[in-house]
């Protein structure tokens, strides 16, 4: 009968399942299950195995089969032993999905390049929608997880609260009070993981749809909306942002009213005004993506809609932008009436967002990390701005640049005809980037402009330059 063991973790460091079956005595067994282990990927090169008379003891086997089998297997080379490290599992042998030489097959360990290829971006990503990679504040980050783990008090390992934890709902709530002029407290704020889930946590739950959505937008949100069958209806839009005064019987919008997406200006006042009063006058809800709010440079603030009326806003933001989209954290702002909704939408538990990273966002925020961070990297990304404009205005001054008083990205408005040109010229040179017909809603009744969009926020700090050049170099001529 097979016999099997799982190690714990101290012994070596990773969890491992051995089944000693099939021909052969124990130690045959176990030399299999060993080598089994390490050519699946199962013991990664390096791993320490756990000492002799642990394992023995484990298994149920004598001391001298175990030392038999790991002598056997450093023989073949697959494991290494030295005095005071023990016994690990050989540098270079074959990785969980590397391929196998032929050898390997028969028993020798398959040797793997030193380095693991690496996949290969463009080799100047101008691409919005990231920021600075090189920029995440890895240190306040590490630190502030280290409080929150500390801090943590038991219950926060237990299955989690579908609103999100209240450590970080209170300092949300603080926070955009004071930085982006957001009416709440914390039981009106539900966590989620991004706006992409705040989307499909509302849809088709919670609203239905039609939904009047602005004519440049993301495309990912409108087919996740499309997929949740949420027919969306698209608004003109202008330099003011868009036309509400055109909204239909929707009973629902989503703008971006701090910085249209993609072509870059704040929803006029008297805009945000009329929709308010359309929202109340229908019965209809707003929702605001606020997904860059806190990178403005040059124009007075511009506060969250939400702030004119909690009650037809759900005003939505993450950290996408701020910190990472990898963090997979954001917030939804709601009106008192759709938080139970919302809540029953997510169930009993918490299934997204991890209340470790969670509790350590609320440190961040709490110990005035974020506020730093985001500073930082407004100066940042404002001296990229001036840079892209100043190496323009030199270089191609028959190319405007809009819709750069926010944000991480700009809009070059090229000469009608040219833009599918360009954005062909930018692949073959390297140079990733959008043009703005990428972002135009298919049902768009307005002009469509030529344009790229440019973010300048994605390159390392050092290889800012290099992308600028490759930039002008794929810009038509004037
Ligand atoms: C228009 C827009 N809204 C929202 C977001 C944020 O999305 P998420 O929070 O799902 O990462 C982005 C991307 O960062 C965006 O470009």
């Amino acid at each position: 009968m097979a016999e099997s063991w799982v190690n714990s973790a101290e012994r070596i460091g990773a969890d491992l399942h051995l089944e000693l079956s099939g021909p052969g005595g124990r130690r045959a067994a176990l030399t299999r299950a060993l080598r089994e282990a390490v050519r699946g990927g199962r013991l990664v090169p390096g791993t320490r195995l756990p000492p002799y008379r642990s394992l023995a003891a484990d298994l149920g086997v004598a001391r001298n089969t175990v030392a038999d089998a790991y002598a056997e297997l450093v023989a073949e080379g697959w494991l290494t032993a030295r005095q005071g490290s023990g016994t690990r599992v050989a540098a270079g042998v074959t990785p969980p999905h590397g391929r196998q030489r032929a050898g390997a097959a028969s028993g020798a360990p398959a040797r793997v390049p030193k380095k693991a290829p690496r996949a290969r971006g463009p080799r100047h990503d101008l691409r919005q929608g990231t920021p600075d990679a090189s920029s995440f504040p890895r240190a306040a980050w590490l630190a502030s997880a280290r409080r929150a783990l500390q801090q943590a008090p038991n219950e926060a390992f237990g299955p989690g609260d579908p609103a999100g934890r209240a450590e970080l709902r209170e300092a949300l709530a603080e926070y955009l009070a004071r930085a982006r002029g957001v009416r709440t407290e914390p039981g009106r704020i539900v966590i989620c993981s991004g706006f992409a889930h705040a989307l499909r946590l509302l849809f088709p739950q919670v609203l239905r749809g039609p939904l009047a959505v602005e004519s440049y937008g993301l495309g990912f949100h409108r087919q996740l909306l499309a997929d949740a069958s949420v027919r969306t209806v698209p608004l003109p839009l202008d330099e003011d942002g868009a036309l509400v005064g055109e909204l239909g019987r929707e009973r629902a919008v989503l703008l971006t009213p701090a910085h249209q997406f993609p072509t870059g200006g704040p929803l006029h006042a008297e805009r945000r005004a009329a929709v308010v009063d359309w929202a109340r006058a229908r019965g209809g809800v707003i929702l605001e993506d606020d997904y860059d709010g806190e990178f403005r440079y040059d124009r007075k603030p511009v506060g969250a809609l939400q702030g004119l009326d909690p009650e037809r806003v759900i005003h939505i933001g993450s950290v996408s932008k701020s910190l990472s989209p990898a963090l997979r954290l954001g917030w939804m702002v709601l009106p008192e009436r759709f938080v139970d909704p919302v809540l029953e939408t997510k169930g009993e538990r918490e299934a997204w967002a991890s209340a470790l990273d969670q509790l350590t966002l609320a440190d961040f925020i709490g110990s005035g990390s974020y506020d730093r961070h985001v500073r930082r990297m407004r100066q940042r990304y404002r001296g990229r701005r001036d840079r892209l404009v100043a190496t323009l205005a030199a270089r191609a001054p028959h190319v405007e640049v809009t819709g750069i008083a926010a944000g991480l990205h700009a809009v070059l408005r090229l000469p009608p005809g040219t833009e599918r040109s360009a954005v062909k010229a930018a692949v073959w040179q390297g140079v990733a980037l959008d043009g703005l017909a990428e972002f135009r809603h298919p049902g768009a009744a307005m002009s469509a402009p030529d344009g790229l969009v440019v973010g300048y926020a994605t390159p390392a700090e050092h290889a800012y330059g290099a992308a600028l050049d490759a930039l002008c170099d794929v810009l038509p001529p004037g």
